[in-house]
């Protein structure tokens, strides 16, 4: 497995690789890899012949009182995991190449961005589409892979790439669990044994929703009210938003339509922020 970290030397490879007619998968990350990551690399390595996982905690779509800085930085374990996983490539690109001095282009969605994360994250996704496309420009990939925990994220990149012709298949991961429910998340890692047992009750109330529509249950507010009250029996965890939603436009839905759409809960559990959804 290669690691490289020069944007240029980057690009020329991943040129030099599509010009010998390989298939390019990117799995973008931030680093602290865990299993729904790796479960990425599972699905990139079916789909290409050479697997680039990028490493860059970007700061662009952390707001200024966000966890930037203390995000969870473990670089040569994350570079095992890849190596173990059987990715070709690193990526770990220094701030200053890809933020240089004077840096001013920004990438902006306009409608999927408006609600839920978008609310109380106002730069960020503005972040992640941009460094994305300067993701995609640098490792040039015939397919990306993004993880479905992230729905809103998901929806505004495969938006961002019919948008911008990008000549990238998007392809989604389905959410990886660990074994009590608790979807994988690199944030997980600020989670006490208590708060973690508190934040079990996302998925419970997730579960419950989704049983409701499974059972014939059409109505968005006795569904979230569900899900609002399982939430509250839990004291750490204080709800951020819970919506239905359509799954590419992200807009709240007014009835439920299986099939169509995703439920979605971000929380607060004391310090630490999680998202969750659940596809109905
Ligand atoms: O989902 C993430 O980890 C990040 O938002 C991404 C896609 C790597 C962009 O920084």
């Amino acid at each position: 497995m290669q690691i490289i970290q020069s944007v240029n030397e980057m690009q020329s490879h991943a040129i030099g690789l599509r010009s010998s007619g390989r298939l390019i998968a990117l799995v973008p990350t931030m680093g602290c890899l865990h299993e729904g990551h790796l479960s990425l690399i599972d699905i990139a390595k079916e789909k290409a012949d050479k697997v680039i996982v990028s490493i860059f905690v970007n700061p662009t779509q952390f707001g200024p009182n966000e966890d930037y800085d203390k995000y969870p930085r473990m670089l040569e374990a994350d570079i095992e995991k890849c190596r173990e996983r059987g990715a070709d490539i690193v990526f770990n690109p220094p701030l200053n190449e890809m933020y240089p001095d004077g840096y001013s282009t920004y990438v902006d969605e306009d409608h999927i961005t408006d609600g839920l994360c978008g609310i109380s994250r106002p730069q960020h996704f503005r972040g992640v589409t941009t460094v994305c496309l300067k993701l995609f420009n640098i490792t040039r990939p015939d397919i990306a892979v993004f993880g479905q925990k992230d729905a809103q994220q998901c929806a505004v990149i495969r938006k961002m790439v019919s948008d911008l012709n990008i000549p990238a298949e998007i392809v989604i991961g389905p959410t990886l669990r660990d074994e009590d429910g608790l979807a994988t998340s690199s944030r997980n890692a600020y989670l006490t044994p208590l708060q973690r047992t508190e934040a079990l009750s996302i998925f419970k109330a997730l579960t419950i929703a989704k049983g409701m529509v499974d059972e014939g249950v059409r109505s968005v507010d006795r569904v979230i009210a569900e899900i609002t009250h399982t939430l509250s029996l839990s004291r750490r965890v204080r709800v951020i938003y819970v919506q239905i939603v359509d799954r590419d436009t992200m807009k709240p839905a007014r009835e439920i339509l299986p099939g169509k759409q995703v439920i979605t809960v971000a929380v607060w559990v004391e310090q630490t922020r999680l998202i969750d959804n659940i596809l109905i």
